[in-house]
């Protein structure tokens, strides 16, 4: 209802657009000490359409500045997802080499009208004065296969045995199948392969990426990781983002067996096997920046979920990014596999509260109200408790279970709830604990909660929307007692 939208605060720490719509990460790039955050935009509206790329840019990814619009739809199309790279050697002549391009490499969603209605295929535009400014290529679309549902492209520099060329990565969306391109140009694309269906099939697939790791930061042991969001379909139902382990060759992607699921006889595979990158609901198509210094890779999201998009009762802007994650391959059990950490500067956010050893029983622990964006870190030994229990908000509840070592996330009276049918949930994701410790890093802030357990082995990222009267944050234990080995709450305004 429109009246309670007016209720709900801005996030603090999450980017929103001042007073539009926006949904994926498009063209994230790092240049020259800036951090770029294009992203899917509706200029004239907070719902999906029109579709643009809007602009922000933020030196620590935390703070962001909102830029005008960098390539908006026209008469022709809609300009949808893809990414930005820097033409370092001018390889698309877009530039000059003294002043090198950034190239944005979008998918043009055909109009009625322009020839190619109903098509989607790839297309360039390009900036000489760092990002600020765009102009479309006139020899678009640059690869066009006659398809409605060829979208997302992903670019990347790739040192082959030949020497360097571009790498593209894009889906074929109903075909749950991810293509790969390459280029010496950016404008002349030659097909290489095809990856999938695999894994999570039950849904489009969106936004794909493909990127190296080392393994527990081993520059010799270097395995790829391909990302495909997928929608519906995903492990917390509707939109989400799976990825695959393994090797590229500059022709495929090859995946590890061990990060492939072995379908059922009727085909259907087994969700909470396949690798996911969220447990929630509210975290997708998520793409990582080109270009990060220091080999970091880092990844930002969409805080939402195509299940209610559209509804969800904040205004004038609506829809909000996750923070920037830093993604690395850790061995887990034996095997390489994601580990995130949300991108928090040092020196960032205020301690308010420090509780230490501290055993908590049948009367709760209480901890610090919700006022703006908190951190609570905190490790606890579950000890003899049956569950132990964070409450946020009053009545939005993350506990884990000692018997079945699942980690839940309760919205369901998080507050508004009611503005889709879909929204009311609840969440789950398996946690192994280690030395017996439950480790968490929770990030709040007004409309999410973002939760990080064992060191961001497992991530979970929900939209809540408390009400006038959800006030309290506190800790508990059920069953038995606990132990706070640790807890802070940090607060950041
Ligand atoms: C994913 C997506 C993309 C598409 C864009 C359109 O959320 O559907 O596949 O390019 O959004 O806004």
């Amino acid at each position: 209802p429109a009246g309670s939208a007016q209720l709900m605060s801005r996030p603090a720490l999450h980017y929103t657009a001042t007073n539009t719509w926006l949904n994926d990460p498009n063209g994230l790039v790092y240049n020259q000490g800036v951090y770029h955050l294009f992203y899917q935009n509706n200029p004239f509206d907070n719902v999906w359409g029109n579709m643009s790329w809007g602009h922000a840019t933020s030196e620590d990814l935390l703070h962001w500045t909102e830029h005008p619009v960098a390539i908006a739809c026209d008469e022709q199309e809609d300009v949808f997802s893809g990414s930005v790279v820097v033409d370092e050697d001018n390889t698309s002549g877009l530039g000059t080499l003294e002043n090198p391009p950034l190239v944005a490499i979008y998918t043009s969603a055909f109009k009625e009208g322009s020839g190619l209605q109903g098509t989607q295929a790839q297309s360039l535009a390009f900036s000489t004065d760092s990002g600020m400014t765009w102009q479309k290529y006139a020899g678009n679309p640059v690869l066009n296969r006659g398809s409605a549902h060829f979208r997302d492209p992903k670019v990347f520099r790739h040192e082959g045995s030949d020497g360097a060329f571009w790498v593209m990565v894009a889906v074929e969306a109903q075909h749950q199948q991810v293509v790969l391109y390459r280029s010496d140009d950016l404008k002349a694309w030659e097909y290489l392969s095809t990856f999938g269906p695999a894994n999570a099939t039950g849904g489009e697939w969106e936004c794909p990426d493909l990127f190296p790791l080392p393994v527990d930061g081993d520059p010799d042991h270097v395995k790829w990781i391909l990302v495909v969001n997928i929608n519906p379909g995903a492990v917390a139902g509707g939109s989400g983002g799976q990825y695959f382990v393994g090797h590229f060759d500059g022709v495929r992607f090859i995946a590890d067996t061990d990060s492939l699921v072995q379908a059922s006889a009727d085909g259907t595979v087994n969700l909470p096997d396949c690798l996911w990158l969220d447990w929630g609901r509210d975290y997708y198509a998520a793409v990582s920046f080109s270009n990060a210094p220091n080999n970091r890779r880092i990844m930002i999201g969409w805080m939402n979920n195509w299940d209610y998009a559209n509804s969800l009762p904040t205004q004038p802007w609506r829809s909000s990014m996750s923070l920037a994650r830093e993604v690395e391959l850790t061995t887990i059990n034996g095997l390489p596999r994601l580990v995130q950490r949300p991108v928090l500067s040092p020196g960032f956010g205020r301690n308010i509260h420090t509780v230490q050893d501290m055993e908590v029983g049948s009367s709760p622990l209480a901890l610090p109200d919700f006022d703006t964006a908190q951190v609570i870190d905190a490790d606890i030994l579950p000890g003899t408790a049956r569950v132990v229990s964070l409450t946020l908000f009053g009545a939005t509840r993350l506990s884990f279970d000692a018997a079945t070592h699942q980690l839940t996330l309760d919205r369901r009276n998080s507050g508004h709830t009611t503005f889709h049918e879909k929204f009311a949930s609840t969440e789950s994701a398996p946690v192994v604990l280690e030395d017996g410790i439950l480790r968490l890093q929770v990030i709040v802030d007004h409309g999410s909660v973002e939760v990080f357990a064992q060191g961001g082995k497992v991530a979970l990222t929900d939209l809540v929307f408390p009400g006038p009267g959800s006030v309290g944050t506190e800790l508990s234990a059920e069953g038995g007692t606990a132990t706070v080995r640790k807890l802070t709450v940090s607060a950041v305004s």
